[in-house]
């Protein structure tokens, strides 16, 4: 990111705007319309300002003489637009003094730039390429003000009004945040942005006990709590709605080594992450740490998420965490995610049920499949069964063993597809007697094995020469 948005307090002394034409123009008008106050430099000698509200022409200060030498004193920016070489001139000097400066349309001698803006009152939203695409930007302005209520203004608003008497009856930070959120997500931010303020101000005086409406304790402290959460296999787009909502709500997040950071970068900016999973090479803090730090930060008060691979409920140890919460006495709740099985039978077109031929799924952690003794392979022998194998890289000898041993057909189709949903996905389809050689062609994990006829309905089975798919030795194997 080389632009930083920032918001400029238009109150605190003038722009400098140096230029003439339509380019300028336009300028002024949005300047003007924003509040500011604007000493204008024109280029070709024409200052005429008609077409704005008089009360904005009348913060315009119509400047005369050479613009390279206006006192430069209490300016907040300088915005060259339409100026011609004077444009690069005056980018030097303001650089000089260390002042603001926008070239239009001159990125190397701009020192900020402008976004496209959603303006809703209070509530300004500014969208910005880093100043390559004005176009792509305003595509996204288009679907913030479709998505963005019309009156979110006037909730900012709003909530102006009564901060600082609420400041003053909840001292306590992450509570009185606690606070906003309830008042912003429940039915008194539905009043205000049903146009009912009103109500909606009566409805916030009738709060008696703000500590308690936050969910605090009666010590004044908010209460903590820690939502396991599901973040699916790895494309951030597979979030479910509250999952995004808990990752925006956090304080902390403990997160596992299969969390991708395009995933991570979808949490509140100020929420602390720690990775408590395994690193490349070296082993995690160990279940009992990771419990232990939960509890203790949920104890403090704080909102707790614990973000993990695909779904917490899936060879996840979810199960084990919960049951430390309870045990604990720490409030809880699991928000699920698209488990990898699914994700790699989406992404495949893998379909892992299918009318008379697939009417059973498993789902099997290889975790300890080289030790035959701990897998029952004779369960698996239903032809109709679809084995989805999780954790089962270097254990595929093992499972290709387990099963032809157990009288699966060694000419099942099976599909070994990594990283799946993520930029560099791979998949890798034949049949279950080449399975460790199909493994072998893959480029490392984590990696997800599904074995069935149902995979020779898979996209890469279908079509062997399409991009994704790494390898297949299908025509081998015919
Ligand atoms: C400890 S398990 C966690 C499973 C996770 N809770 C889930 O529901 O997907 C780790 C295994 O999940 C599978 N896995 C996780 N993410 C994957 C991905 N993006 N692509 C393929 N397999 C994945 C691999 O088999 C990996 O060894």
């Amino acid at each position: 990111m080389r632009f930083l948005p920032v918001f400029l307090d238009l109150q605190a002394g003038p722009v400098l705007l140096i230029g003439a034409g339509e380019l300028a123009r336009a300028k002024l008008r949005l300047l003007a319309a924003a509040g500011a106050r604007i000493r204008w430099y024109t280029t070709d000698g024409n200052h005429d300002v008609s077409g704005l509200e008089p009360a904005d022409a009348a913060r315009i200060e119509l400047a005369q003489g050479d613009p390279l030498a206006a006192d430069l004193s209490g300016v907040i920016a300088i915005l060259c637009a339409g100026a011609g070489d004077i444009g690069t001139a005056m980018s030097a000097r303001a650089k000089a003094v260390g002042l603001p400066v926008n070239v239009m349309d001159d990125l190397s001698h701009s020192t900020f730039i402008f976004p496209a803006i959603v303006d809703r009152g209070d509530v300004v939203v500014a969208i910005g390429t880093g100043g390559a695409s004005p176009v792509v930007a305003r595509r996204v302005r288009e679907r913030i003000e479709a998505v963005l209520p019309a009156r979110v203004g006037d909730l900012a608003s709003f909530i102006g009004r009564w901060r600082k008497l609420i400041h003053n009856r909840i001292p306590e930070f992450t509570l009185r945040r606690r606070f906003w959120e309830r008042v912003v997500d429940g039915p008194i931010g539905a009043l205000v942005l049903a146009g009912r303020k009103d109500e909606a101000e009566a409805a916030l005086k009738d709060i008696s006990d703000p500590t308690a409406f936050a969910g605090g304790l009666a010590s004044g402290r908010a209460e903590g709590k820690v939502t396991l959460v599901g973040a699916g296999p790895g494309d951030p787009d597979l979030l479910t709605i509250r999952a995004l909502r808990a990752l925006q709500d956090a304080d902390v997040i403990f997160y596992d080594e299969l969390v991708s950071p395009e995933i991570l970068d979808r949490a509140r900016r100020d929420a602390s992450r720690v990775p408590v999973g395994r690193r490349v090479g070296k082993p995690g803090i160990g279940q009992h740490a990771i419990n232990k730090l939960m509890v203790e930060a949920a104890r403090s008060g704080q909102r707790v998420v614990r973000l993990k691979g695909g779904d917490p409920f899936v060879f996840g140890r979810g199960g084990e965490e919960v049951e430390a919460l309870r045990e604990a006495g720490v409030a809880y709740s699991v928000v699920p995610g698209i488990t990898a099985g699914l994700g790699a039978a989406a992404q495949f077109e893998v379909p892992l049920t299918f009318r008379h031929e697939a009417l059973r799924i498993t789902f099997l952690t290889a975790h300890k499949a080289k030790d035959a003794q701990t897998v029952d392979w004779s369960t698996l022998t239903d032809e109709k069964m679809t084995v989805v194998v999780y954790m089962g890289m270097t254990a595929a000898p093992s499972v290709r063993a387990g099963l032809l041993a157990a009288g699966r057909s060694p000419q099942t189709p099976v599909g070994v597809f990594a990283r799946v949903t993520r930029p560099d996905v791979q998949a890798a389809v034949g049949t279950l007697d080449e399975l460790p050689a199909l493994v072998e062609q893959i480029d490392g994990g984590p990696a997800i094995l599904i074995i069935g006829d149902v995979v020779a309905h898979s996209a890469p089975w279908r079509q062997p020469n399409l991009n994704h798919v790494i390898t297949q030795l299908l025509e081998a194997a015919e």
